[in-house]
């Protein structure tokens, strides 16, 4: 059995063979009829123990349109509330003959302990501040079908990286092809370690941003700073903001991206999110793509590694 619970462990021809396969999915995505029999007869579990728009609806549209079953259980209104473990919920779902399980929750390092209690693949819909290892993948994704490839590109990554797991996500997956990336934000949500997997860091935007083919905003955290070291929020839109002035300083034809859910006015100005340079629907719409390459790929291939 074989699993998705980080992006830095995969070789660079498992994440090049995961994009060719998600590339496919989008033509499948812009078909009139979108269902393919190819799944039929499977069923996975959406297990999601924290808030999600965007990963969960698009693993179980994804699960779908390919012809699986898919059951959503969240922890409001599961037994967990009266006091059963994650890991026994995980069992007793699985003996429901499912195929495969996918998991968000809170914590780091969850999926792999559900992989290592389960016999069926286990999928991280993002835990903790570990890894989000298909949201990695669609932000490739949208890079590719945007600029080509990823080689020599300079990707600018902004805001809170210390919290972030789509960061790590992305710096696995950017750097396995062939990206430059600079982190840049306040110093207290920039972790130096970062520097030793040949990252670069910044506190200076205006530096991040020249040269930059692609920005990937992050969202600003709230719920997670120390309000001493937080400035006002308008002192952090001030000086990490991505405004029509900041984005000047990038290539003419850099593109924006943000993994969701944003928060307007802070880390980015709505005429960059809602306007010509943002990718941020077309990530959306990669993300059911890449969730129904990685379903196949688990449930119906299996990974070449
Ligand atoms: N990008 C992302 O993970 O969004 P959701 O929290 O809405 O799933």
């Amino acid at each position: 059995m074989q699993n998705l619970l980080d992006l830095e462990s995969l070789s660079t021809p498992d994440i090049e063979n995961l994009l060719d396969l998600s590339q496919n999915m989008v033509e499948i995505l812009d078909r009139p009829i979108k269902k393919v029999p190819t799944l039929r007869g499977k069923a996975v579990v959406n297990l999601f123990f924290e808030p999600s728009t965007r990963t969960r609806n698009s693993f179980e549209l994804a699960a779908k349109y390919l012809s699986a079953d898919v059951i959503n259980v969240q922890k409001s209104g599961s037994s967990v509330e009266k006091g059963e473990t994650l890991w026994d919920t995980a069992r007793n779902l699985s003996e429901m003959a499912v195929d495969g399980v996918i998991v968000r929750h809170r914590v780091s390092g969850v999926p792999q302990q559900l992989a290592d209690i389960l016999d069926i693949p286990v999928i991280n819909a993002g835990d903790g501040s570990h890894e989000h290892p298909t949201q990695g993948l669609l932000d490739a994704l949208s890079i590719i079908q945007a600029k080509g490839s990823l080689r020599d590109l300079k990707v600018a990554i902004v805001g809170d990286v210390l919290h972030s797991r789509v960061a790590r996500s992305d710096i696995w997956v950017f750097l396995a092809l062939g990206a430059r990336i600079v982190l840049v934000g306040p110093p207290w949500l920039l972790p130096e370690s970062y520097e030793e997997i040949g990252v670069e860091i910044t506190t200076d935007l205006r530096q991040a941003l020249v040269d930059a083919d692609v920005i990937q905003v992050l969202r600003l955290q709230q719920e997670r700073q120390n309000s001493k070291e937080l400035p006002s929020l308008w002192e952090y839109h001030l000086r990490w903001g991505i405004t029509r002035q900041t984005l000047s300083w990038a290539k003419p034809d850099a593109i924006v991206l943000h993994p969701g859910p944003q928060n307007r006015g802070v880390e980015i100005d709505s005429d960059i999110l809602d306007g010509s340079r943002s990718w941020i629907l077309r990530q959306v719409r990669n993300g059911v793509a890449v969730r129904m390459a990685v379903l196949f790929r688990l449930l119906g291939g299996g990974l070449d590694e």
